[in-house]
């Protein structure tokens, strides 16, 4: 009698230690998301305001090429370069020469090192700085130009040789404002992560579209073939491009 009174009360007080668990487990989960959720607030907070910028405000401004050096000579209808050095007596002249050419529908006459690429004089020269320098070696795609409407890569190419060739950068897309309908897509897609292969995709989808309003899937995704993306939008890249105007 005693003893099957003693594990009925044993029996009562191991369901209540096992409530009680459940019950501080319960409260421990909580504090943690709790804790979690207040971590995660206040780092979308310093990433605000350590530098102004939310990062999609950051990247969309990428892809939209709206970027220091754009402001700077959006409005100009000319665009200026450095004269040649001088030569002091006795040196070496440096090598380059004057060219002439036309980026964005601007001319621009400069002299340029023979050691320049095209993407030098762009971004250093010009300050059109919405073409990125990536690899620097004609691996991904993202210096990528239009010559003559032609997807060509920047760093590839040396700036003595494009006398007389007109070009356009990410920078030309847009009209005042308004941004280019590819840019559109791209920012309403979500069509990248970090935004270095933005402007390189962009620049390549216009010259395609350019040709052809409505390129099939395969015809999109052979046409942004040399450009890469380390984050791996091809995905959303490729809907993006399909989508223009849509
Ligand atoms: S920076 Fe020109 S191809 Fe990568
Ligand atoms: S979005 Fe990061 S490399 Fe393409």
């Amino acid at each position: 009698m005693w003893g099957l009174s003693m594990q009925k009360n044993l029996g009562i007080m191991g369901r209540v230690i096992s409530c009680l668990t459940l019950v501080l487990l319960a409260l421990d989960g909580n504090n943690r998301r709790n804790k979690k959720m207040s971590d995660e607030k206040k780092e979308k907070t310093a990433e605000k305001t350590t530098t102004g910028l939310s990062r999609r405000s950051f990247i969309t401004g990428t892809v939209a090429g709206l970027v220091v050096g754009a402001a700077a000579t959006y409005g100009a209808t000319t665009l200026t370069g450095p004269t040649a050095p001088a030569k002091p007596a006795g040196v070496e002249p440096v090598s380059g020469k004057t060219i002439n050419l036309k980026i964005n529908g601007k001319p621009l006459s400069t002299w340029v090192n023979a050691r320049w690429t095209l993407l030098e004089l762009i971004r250093d020269t010009v300050g059109l700085v919405g073409t990125p320098e990536a690899c620097y070696y004609g691996e991904c795609g993202a210096c990528t130009v239009l010559v003559s409407g032609k997807p060509m890569l920047a760093c590839e190419i040396f700036a003595i040789e494009t006398n007389g060739w007109d070009i356009a950068t990410i920078e030309g897309l847009a009209k005042g404002d308004k941004l280019h309908p590819i840019q559109e897509s791209f920012i309403k897609n979500t069509a990248f992560q970090c935004g270095v292969c933005a402007p390189g995709f962009i620049m390549s989808a216009k010259a395609l579209l350019d040709k052809k309003s409505s390129p099939t899937e395969d015809e999109v995704r052979e046409a942004v073939s040399g450009n890469l993306c380390r984050c791996g939008t091809y995905n959303v890249v490729t809907r993006a491009i399909m989508n223009v105007g849509k």
